[in-house]
């Protein structure tokens, strides 16, 4: 039995968790930086290296103690080593160094999106090899074929914005807030997916994913209709039921479209678009997941990553599985989300396999599975 903890500082979020080999999750806490970042309508690197600093101590402290685990219990420690944030991610390296110094005990490193992956084995039912994963993320938006630990191939990628990027970009555009990805959901909920017709890139023959179009195309749209809604009743201020916890009217300034002028759109059309731009994203994610289903003949898929906690997006890819007569693993949203859980999970096949890091473990912002 290997007790393992996990420590993840990549972006925003500062993640430790205690996990045993790599299904039994003992403790899992995220410390998030919503609050630092969100007057500024997206992630500040500074800001969070910054916080992190702060954190991870208490954070990683939190999660021995929630699991009645002591650091001499440890087996190893697992950190992300990238890619990510360089500052961000330096944090947690040298925190994790420090851990192993000082006990004696190994260091593995892990790649964030082999973390994401390894974060559908901490539920039961867990995939069996070979399986698809499809990572969707702020950061990334990738489809891979997976036929053991380490044996990961690419199949295709974002060739620009990543999924939950663009709902961020979208969000902020529509003066909603941040992060974007829930609360594009929560307003869409209300609205007409079908009511806007807007692009969907499904790129023939190649598993690779575009979205910076559609973000163009929601921003033309909006355009549009704030010069032709004039005349329309204004939004009911912040804080009215129909404000559903997001920043309309009091946040903007994204230098595309001023407040007053995002103002003059109705919380019909605001719903709309929310639903339109969401179904648009969701067409492309499922589509392509199916074509993979029949081109590699892999009837197991996976989906994590922050966009996999969408309602939306969970349902349809189960509703694929289900025609395609394919098994879906998707975990809980806790688990879908930045945590460091799967980064233990991920880090106990290291161990298993002798990968072991040296204490001269550099982080990398950029790096390949
Ligand atoms: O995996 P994650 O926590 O961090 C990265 O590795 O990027 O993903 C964060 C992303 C953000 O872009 C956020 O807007 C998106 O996931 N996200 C969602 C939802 N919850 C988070 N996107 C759509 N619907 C959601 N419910
Ligand atoms: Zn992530």
């Amino acid at each position: 039995m290997s007790i393992i903890l996990g420590i993840d500082t990549s972006c925003d979020d500062t993640a430790a968790a205690i996990v045993e080999n790599d299904k039994k999750v003992l403790s899992n806490i995220v410390s998030n930086q919503t609050g630092i970042h969100k007057k500024y309508g997206g992630i500040v690197p500074e800001l969070a290296s910054r916080r992190h600093i702060e954190m991870v101590w208490p954070v990683v402290d939190e999660a021995l103690k929630a699991a009645s685990i002591e650091l001499v219990d440890l087996f190893g420690v697992a950190i992300c080593h990238g890619p990510g944030l360089i500052g961000s991610l330096l944090v947690g390296c040298s925190f994790a160094k420090a851990i192993c110094y000082s006990r004696g005990i190994p260091l593995v490193a892990v790649n964030h999106l082999e973390g994401h992956i390894f974060s559908s084995f901490l539920e039961e039912p867990r995939p069996s090899f070979p399986f698809l994963a499809l990572i969707v993320s702020g950061g990334h938006t990738c489809l891979y074929r997976v036929d053991g630990f380490g044996r990961y191939r690419e199949l295709g990628r974002t060739r620009d914005d990543a999924a939950g990027e663009a709902y961020d970009k979208v969000s902020k555009l529509l003066g909603l807030g941040y992060p974007g990805g829930p609360l594009i959901e929560k307003f869409a909920q209300d609205g007409n997916p079908r009511a806007i017709d807007f692009p969907r890139a499904y790129l023939p023959e190649s598993f690779d994913f575009s979205f910076s179009g559609l973000k163009t195309a929601v921003l033309n749209f909006v355009k549009k209709s704030v010069s032709s809604q004039q005349s329309n009743p204004p939004l009911p201020p912040f804080n009215s039921p129909l404000s559903k916890g997001g920043h309309r009217g009091v946040k903007g300034g994204h230098g595309w479209i001023t407040n007053s002028e995002l103002s003059t759109l109705n919380s019909k059309l605001i719903e709309d678009i929310a639903a339109s731009f969401q179904a648009s994203i969701i067409d492309v994610l499922a589509r392509k997941t199916e074509w993979a289903i029949k081109k590699e003949g892999v009837k197991r898929v996976v989906l994590i990553g922050g966009v996999a906690a969408n309602n939306e997006l969970r349902k349809r890819i189960r509703e694929m599985g289900d025609e395609r007569k394919a098994e879906i693993f998707i975990p809980s949203t806790s688990l879908c989300t930045d945590n460091a859980a799967m980064i233990a999970a991920a880090g106990y096949h290291h161990l298993e396999a002798g990968d072991i890091a040296g204490l001269d473990l550099n982080p990398k912002a950029y790096m390949m599975l």
